[in-house]
């Protein structure tokens, strides 16, 4: 199949902007949206020609960085291969997936299955927010297909799958991750984290970060997918009181209990997905003993206390870490789940620590003849191995 025949670009998207609605248009003036109210305005109509309408609704908050194709169903159905049970990939709250090819490259077709608007303005949200950003620890969106009842989004394949099959799901007699693929795939997705909150245009709160959004290329590189919850930061900073969304354990405290969303919620589920890296252990585990079923309060003493790191370790490392390693990957883990959010780091002090943990940086180098120092999170897991030595002794 030609490239060049089958896809339209999204310059055509097959939807079309109806009226903004009142209730859209009161929180553009508060100064945030979701990308879901932004697709509230979208009118589900299909085979419309009335795309520059939806780029300029997208315009209002950046620039359209990614070109969206649009499919047709049978394109889709025969990338697909008819959606054939071998090419099933997995099933998640949305719908199914599914390999295929298309357009000269493997893909993983993302079928919606729930049914009404809530489901398609998620579908429409994810579009939106592919159009707005772009970076390599992102899953790229190829395309989507609205024709007729059908909702289908197309993304670049990742041969490794995510995260939690490589972690928590151990199958097919699949190896364990050793350490340092497990900081390189934790630093990859802090990238991504970091991207959406510093660099991303408008700043996005991702809010559904879990180790099964996270996914793995044939290097076990890390890409975020998902965007269909995610929310547009006022400013990157500014706290958003929101109805709870999200998955159950990797929220943080004060946006489960009181809606309180801010980019500081992020960094919390990155400490979360972080200690299930470390432990190999899911956050809400009920196969396990009362006591253990909730990964973070099983954690709480065994981080305060140094000698009792080894334990917290996944046994299926077999030992096999650096113990220094291992101790500054908890202090990054404890700093992210710390109750108030304030206190917690920020993404790009998380990215500089990783980047040491993952060997891709050494914490002092020369360049060019001069020492480069470490940066300041490095102190800061100084002075808290510092504190803890002090307190061993004490
Ligand atoms: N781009 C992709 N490339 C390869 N496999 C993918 C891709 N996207 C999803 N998958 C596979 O499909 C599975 C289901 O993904 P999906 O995002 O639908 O569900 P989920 O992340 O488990 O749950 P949720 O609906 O809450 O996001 C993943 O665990 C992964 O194995
Ligand atoms: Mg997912």
């Amino acid at each position: 199949m030609s490239c060049l025949n089958c896809c339209k670009t999204a310059e055509s998207p097959s939807f079309r902007v109806a009226a903004t609605t009142e209730s859209v248009k009161r929180k553009m003036s508060r100064g945030y949206i979701t990308f879901k109210s932004l697709a509230a305005a979208v009118s589900m109509k299909t085979g419309s020609s009335k795309h520059r309408q939806i780029n300029e609704q997208i315009r209002r908050y950046g620039e359209v960085k990614n070109e969206i194709r649009v499919f047709t169903y049978n394109e889709i159905s025969e990338a697909a291969e008819k959606f054939s049970s071998d090419n099933l990939l997995g099933e998640g709250g949305f719908g199914s997936v599914y390999k295929g090819y298309i357009c000269d490259q493997h893909v993983a077709m993302k079928q919606l299955n729930r049914q009404g608007a809530q489901g398609t303005r998620e579908f429409y949200a994810e579009v939106l927010m592919f159009s707005l950003v772009k970076h390599p620890n992102l899953v790229q969106l190829v395309g989507y297909c609205t024709e007729g009842d059908h909702r289908v989004l197309v993304y670049e394949y990742m041969a490794n799958g995510s995260l939690e099959n490589h972690l928590l799901d151990l199958r097919d007699g699949k190896k364990p991750l050793d350490w340092y693929t497990r900081m390189k795939i934790a630093e990859g997705a802090a990238i991504g984290l970091d991207y959406l909150h510093s660099s991303a245009d408008p700043p996005v709160i991702y809010r559904d970060f879990k180790s099964s959004n996270i996914l793995l290329d044939e290097d076990f590189n890390a890409k975020l997918s998902d965007f269909g919850l995610a929310k547009i930061a006022p400013n990157g900073q500014g706290t958003i009181t929101s109805r709870v969304m999200g998955t159950f354990g990797y929220c943080a405290p004060e946006y489960a209990s009181g809606g309180q969303l801010t980019t500081k919620s992020d960094v919390y589920s990155f400490g979360v997905v972080f200690l299930e890296i470390i432990t190999g252990r899911r956050v809400i585990d009920t196969t396990r003993d009362v006591e253990e079923q909730n990964l973070i309060e099983w954690a709480q003493p065994l981080l305060k206390d140094r000698k009792q790191f080894s334990q917290i370790a996944d046994p299926l490392l077999n030992g096999e870490f650096p113990a220094r390693g291992l101790f500054q990957a908890l202090a990054v883990a404890a700093m992210c789940l710390q109750e108030e959010p304030e206190k917690r780091p920020d993404m790009d002090d998380v990215v500089s620590a990783l980047a040491i943990l993952s060997g891709s940086k050494t914490e002092e180098k020369e360049v060019s003849g001069e020492i480069v120092k470490p940066s300041k999170h490095v102190e800061s897991f100084r002075a808290a191995e510092s504190m803890n030595q002090k307190e061993q002794r004490g």
